[in-house]
């Protein structure tokens, strides 16, 4: 008998960690891993198209229009332990096809633009196109929430076209101005901060939406001079 074919001795750790590796506990695993890197690479394609019809339109209108209507784009794909932690607090089964059916938000584009005007121009043009079919709209800008937040809020699908098969995916798209996305992300900081008092974190709170009216009235003026000036 040649030594590598010796059977490993019980207990070993040699021993142990081979039997780990192909209980079907493990292969299980492996196989459930294999599919959620899949899965999470699909979305990730989504983004991929959804960013480039952005681009494209953003492209389109510089030639045209000489101006960019896009300030920056970013994405973002949501991470296994945000996955599992929505599932269990919506009390959706902790399945791949419960997360394709039940989560909207696996893959997210944001656009962010310096007009609020722009934001809708390109929610048009992106929903026209045929390929586009629109889930929900939330339009937190007409209808700002309580606490000023300020958004455009689009649940598209659209396929994308593997080596052979296509698939529909899902992409949350949020619109904003750069004026409400500086304002999101610094409200997103107190949503965070659980040990601040609670009279202060009331008292900021006040403030932010303070800010987030301010900010609304600052993207209005300058969307009129806009206007202005390119009537000019
Ligand atoms: P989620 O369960 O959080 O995804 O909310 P939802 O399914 O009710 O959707 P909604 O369209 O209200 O919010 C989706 C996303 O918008 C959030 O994940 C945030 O990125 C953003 N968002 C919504 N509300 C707020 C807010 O009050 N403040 C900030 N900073 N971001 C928000
Ligand atoms: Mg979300």
């Amino acid at each position: 008998m040649k030594a590598e074919e010796k059977p490993l001795p019980e207990g070993s750790l040699e021993r142990r960690l081979l039997d780990a590796l192909t209980s079907g506990e493990a292969v299980r695993t492996r196989d459930a891993l294999e599919k959620f890197r899949r899965m999470m690479s699909y979305y990730k394609c989504a983004i991929m198209e959804v960013e480039t019809k952005f681009r494209v339109l953003d492209e389109q209108f510089s030639t045209r229009h000489e101006r960019n209507p896009i300030d920056t784009i970013k994405s973002r794909l949501k991470s296994p332990e945000s996955i599992l932690e929505k599932l269990t607090r919506k009390g959706f089964p902790r399945t791949f096809a419960s997360v394709e059916q039940n989560l909207t938000d696996i893959a997210g584009v944001r656009v962010i633009c310096s007009f609020k005007d722009d934001i809708y121009m390109l929610a048009d043009c992106i929903l026209k196109q045929d390929d586009v079919k629109l889930i929900t709209a939330k339009d937190y800008i007409k209808n700002p929430k309580e606490n000023g937040y300020r958004s455009l809020h689009l649940i598209i699908e659209i396929p994308i076209f593997l080596q052979d098969e296509k698939r529909f995916m899902k992409v949350e798209v949020q619109l904003r101005t750069i004026a409400m996305e500086f304002w999101a992300n610094l409200e997103h900081k107190l949503r965070y901060k659980k040990n601040l008092p609670p009279e202060l974190a009331a008292a900021t709170a006040k403030r932010l939406l303070s800010c987030a009216e301010k900010s609304a009235q600052l993207d209005e003026e300058m969307g009129q001079i806009r206007t202005v000036i390119e009537g000019v």
